[in-house]
């Protein structure tokens, strides 16, 4: 079985990404519709062994089509989700605009694949952040119980996109050269700084990057009770996410079983040697599909407690990867072709 795929904001830093893990992973791909903004209408692209032209994303360029992973900012993902949806084609959306909406199952195929099959035509890709501490924390909510827990993240620019990953290494080569640092993506200069804002400011003083993770986990992890505080940094970091989490759980706990629980889970992978300095690093998380645990120690601050680090690249877990694992297991489940 093989699909007509579209790819909206094929140009952007996740758009690219997805390009290649279709092709990496010999998802079978018909017809490919790269689809971007009236700027690169025209410009062509190579997939597949074949040329292709991109066209801009309007409602009629949806048709025909069995599924499309939408990369190109809410609004986009607004305006034209419903139109595709509407046309038959299957949506899977990498943007936040329908991550909280009832009738849009927000899905990571390691943790709520059965989510999959109450969908109404838009499938939502969780926020980065979220789906990489969710592949430390779902281990270990299935061997002790999660009740909460505190999480700060260290997001790298690649996940402001392509134009931030340019104005880090400007900055740098600025800096290095002893000119003036000009900032245009971020508020203040990123290269040797970390920005506490990632999203909007909310009423509440937090961001809305940071009640992602608390919203959003609820919903995946169907835990409509979890409560959880999260402090979302920028990084001068070019890509991969790192974020330190203190969890509580039910049970008691152990590191041993932790270690454990997280081996046996398919989406991570244990790094955690602290005597031969064995930890998990963006260095070491940039285009890998698994993410890394390390730091895992019994918390000090309360019982059932464990202390841990988790690190992963947000253009894969966080976008790419996780929207193509969604089409794979919806290919799986029998549910891409009408
Ligand atoms: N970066 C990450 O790590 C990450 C992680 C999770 C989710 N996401 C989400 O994924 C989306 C894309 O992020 P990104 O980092 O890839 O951004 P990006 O690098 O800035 O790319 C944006 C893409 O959107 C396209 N676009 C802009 N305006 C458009 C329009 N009017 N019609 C059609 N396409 C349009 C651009 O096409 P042109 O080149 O033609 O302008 C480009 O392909 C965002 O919703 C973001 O929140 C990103």
């Amino acid at each position: 079985m093989a699909y007509k795929v579209g790819i909206v904001g094929v140009t952007g830093a996740v758009g690219q990404e997805i390009l290649a893990l279709l092709a990496s992973r010999n998802f079978p791909v018909e017809e490919l519709r790269p689809l971007a903004s009236a700027r690169s209408a025209g410009k062509t692209i190579e997939f597949g062994g074949k040329t292709w032209t991109i066209r801009e994303a309007t409602p009629e360029s949806f048709e025909g089509l069995d599924f499309a992973i939408f990369s190109a900012g809410g609004s986009i993902s607004k305006a034209l989700a419903p139109e595709a949806a509407k046309r038959g084609c299957i949506v899977i959306d990498n943007s936040s605009a329908f991550r909280m909406d009832p009738n849009v199952p927000l899905v990571v195929p390691e943790i709520n694949a059965h989510a999959l099959k109450n969908h109404k035509g838009i499938i939502a890709n969780p926020n980065c952040s979220t789906a990489i501490t969710l592949m430390g924390l779902y281990p270990l909510h299935k061997a002790f119980g999660l009740k909460r827990f505190f999480a700060s993240t260290y997001q790298a620019v690649s996940g402001t996109g392509a134009a931030a990953m340019e104005e880090l290494k400007k900055q740098v080569v600025a800096w290095a050269s002893g000119e003036e640092l000009e900032t245009g993506v971020y508020p203040y200069q990123i290269a040797f700084n970390l920005i506490p804002h990632v999203d909007s400011f909310l009423e509440d003083g937090y961001t809305k990057e940071e009640m992602k993770m608390l919203n959003e986990g609820r919903k995946i992890l169907e835990l409509p009770e979890l409560v959880c505080t999260c402090t979302c940094v920028r990084v001068p970091v070019f890509r991969a996410h790192s974020i330190s989490v203190d969890a509580e759980f039910e049970k008691p706990v152990s590191v041993e079983a932790a270690r454990k629980a997280i081996a046996e889970f398919v989406g991570a992978e244990v790094q955690d040697d602290p005597a031969n300095k064995v930890y998990p690093m963006p260095l070491f998380y940039q285009n890998k599909v698994k993410c890394g645990v390390g730091r895992i120690r019994k918390n000090t601050a309360f019982d059932n407690g464990l202390a841990l680090w988790v690190c992963g690249d947000q253009l894969w877990k966080g976008a790419a990867l996780n929207a193509i694992q969604i089409a794979e297991e919806m290919d799986r489940q029998g549910l891409l072709k009408k």
